[in-house]
């Protein structure tokens, strides 16, 4: 903040000319038709992340509308800007590459507009993530509304969603259980209103994480888009805001600390939430001057029953969860099971989890959202792996892979890149059993760049045809959170970093040990330093945002944010 200066004396353009600066401002704010009243008010930038290129955002401008009527209704000014939006399907070569941009859109703009608090409409796989990052590093008072879930569709009486059902009907198309008409049928179905993918995917885990750490107001993340609670929550927030832009806080540095981290890992285990929140976990905490601790997220999972029944580790979708009590029931749960989740941590609407809990109505379907003794899967949802293949941590999603493959070792069968996984992977002279360790590399932060969701293999069309439905398989990739398999993902170091993932040949024999948390590549050392020698970093780009992102990007351990963005280096104050 600009000193004591609030509202629209704040942060003034610099002219060396203080009254000049204000003169000017409020002639423009003249020029875009506000009279006096405009000023001296609370000042509530509301970031609309609405785009025809992002379809999840399809409801910004209603969230707009009623967050600037919230704002009006407490006494405060509504003031909107945009940032960059994106989308899963909409950014080539994926959203993962701009999630730092956007965080310093967010950023840069949370530090240059004039503002009071901010409220920022996020939804889509990487933007609540980015705004979050950005809001800790410009660490003004922020809340954060998400646009909410889709609701589901039904194709011959069976229900769909994206993108888990998106990635089996594909799949059974791709061996040809299910005809090409057929497919267009369901297409129209698996995304049947605007809003995020309604399984527990990357969306609904953030948005989950966000009510978790304190920016959503309580219930907030599971709201269905088209739903009219979701005006509701998005007027409330509205009002809220002004309450925060009146008292100054919380701050985001306020709320992220090492206990509201714990509780946010802890939410990721009982969720059965996507692989992708803990690299954006880590780079939240990362801007708090925090680590996230792999070993630790680890340990909570051992404790932290998997109590939600969503897919794509359940049955069941982000409407039913609402239905069924939302996040504060999840939490509830979470506090009776006594796994040590903190409800001293402050919640968005200023009290703390265990007032908000206390006075959350009492019913929840136990269908949806198990007791602690009664968990969808036994043990963890996400496991972290370490092992001579990836000395800083692998993970993988525990709860959504076939149990026999829990222990496996098999041979490698290598994929250069995702140039070579494409050329490759349907070819039906591909040498491959099921027994086969699939691995992927060159497709981490600064090899493929970007890190894309492409860890999640497909099945080799020869062996998919005969039935076969899981195999091990192992990159520096991610996974979209809505998808599912013994799939290890975010190994590290990356192969483009010289990791070990780019020693392996193939026939070389791997080992998956899921209950002793390893991942091992068993060849000798001395021929894996005779590799090495032959091994050389692939060229980098040259120029533009591709350059700074390949220099500047951290691993996935530490969140792929960029290594001038975090605050690890100052001390914790928690
Ligand atoms: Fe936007 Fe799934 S593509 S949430």
């Amino acid at each position: 903040m600009n000193g004591a200066k609030r509202g629209f004396s704040s942060r003034l353009t610099r002219y060396g000319d203080e009254g000049f600066a204000a003169f000017l401002r409020d002639s423009f704010l003249r020029a875009g038709g506000h009279g006096p009243e405009v000023q001296g008010r609370p000042l509530i930038a509301i970031c609309n992340t609405g785009s025809d290129y992002n379809p999840c955002h399809a409801t910004a401008p209603q969230l707009v509308e009623a967050i600037a009527r919230g704002v009006a209704q407490a006494g405060g000014t509504p003031f909107v800007f945009p940032t960059i939006s994106l989308h899963e399907s909409f950014a080539y070569p994926t959203s993962m590459l701009l999630r730092n941009l956007m965080s310093m859109d967010t950023e840069e703009m949370l530090r240059a507009l004039p503002l009071d608090a901010a409220v920022l409409i996020g939804g889509c796989d990487k933007t609540i993530p980015a705004q979050l990052m950005g809001a800790i590093s410009a660490d003004v008072p922020t809340l954060s509304v998400a646009v909410g879930p889709m609701l589901t569709g039904t194709h011959r009486g069976e229900r769909l969603g994206a993108c888990t059902d998106c990635r089996r009907l594909w799949g059974e198309a791709r061996t040809g259980r299910l005809s090409e008409s057929e497919l267009a049928l369901a297409q129209d179905e698996l995304m049947p209103t605007h809003g995020t993918c309604m399984v527990m995917g990357t969306a609904s885990t953030m948005a989950c994480i966000s009510e978790v750490l304190g920016f959503m107001l309580p219930g907030g993340a599971s709201i269905p888009a088209v739903h009219s609670g979701r005006l509701r929550h998005a007027e409330a927030t509205g009002q809220r805001a002004v309450a925060l832009a009146t008292g100054g806080r919380p701050l985001p540095s306020q709320l992220v600390t090492r206990s509201s981290i714990r509780n946010a890992c802890m939410t990721l285990q009982a969720l059965g939430g996507s692989t992708n929140a803990v690299i954006h976990l880590a780079a939240i905490a990362g801007r708090a001057g925090l680590a996230l601790d792999l070993d630790e997220l680890d340990e909570i999972g051992k404790i932290t029953p998997v109590l939600c029944d969503l897919k794509p580790v359940g049955r069941v979708y982000m409407q039913d969860f609402h239905a069924a009590g939302g996040l504060p029931a999840l939490l509830r749960e979470l506090m009776r099971g006594g796994v040590g989740f903190d409800g001293d941590t402050t919640t968005a609407n200023g009290r703390t989890w265990a007032e908000v809990i206390e006075d959350w109505p009492d019913w929840s379907d136990p269908t949806v959202i198990r007791p602690a003794g009664d968990p969808v899967v036994p043990g963890q949802a996400i496991s972290v792996l370490h092992g001579s293949l990836a000395p800083n941590g692998a993970v993988i999603k525990r709860a959504a892979m076939s149990g026999r493959l829990q222990s496996h070792e098999g041979p490698a069968l290598v994929f250069e890149n995702l140039e070579d996984l494409a050329r490759r992977i349907d070819d039906p002279d591909l040498e491959v059993t099921e027994d086969h360790v699939l691995v992927l590399r060159n497709a981490g932060p600064i090899g493929a760049p970007g890190m894309p969701e492409a860890g999640s293999l497909p099945i080799p069309k020869k062996l998919a045809v005969r039935g076969v439905r899981d195999m091990v398989r192992i990159s520096d990739a991610r996974m979209s959170g809505t998808a599912y398999g013994a799939v290890v993902l975010h190994v590290s170091p990356e192969a483009a970093a010289g990791g070990p993932l780019a020693l392996v040949r193939d026939g070389d024999r791997i080992r998956l040990d899921v209950p002793g948390r390893r991942i091992d590549l068993l060849v000798d050392e001395e021929v894996l330093w005779a590799r090495r020698g032959n091994w050389s970093a692939p060229a980098l780009p040259t120029r533009g945002y591709a350059r700074l992102y390949a220099t500047s990007v951290e691993q996935a351990e530490l969140g792929c944010d960029f290594d001038f963005l975090t605050a690890r280096h100052l001390p914790a104050d928690d």
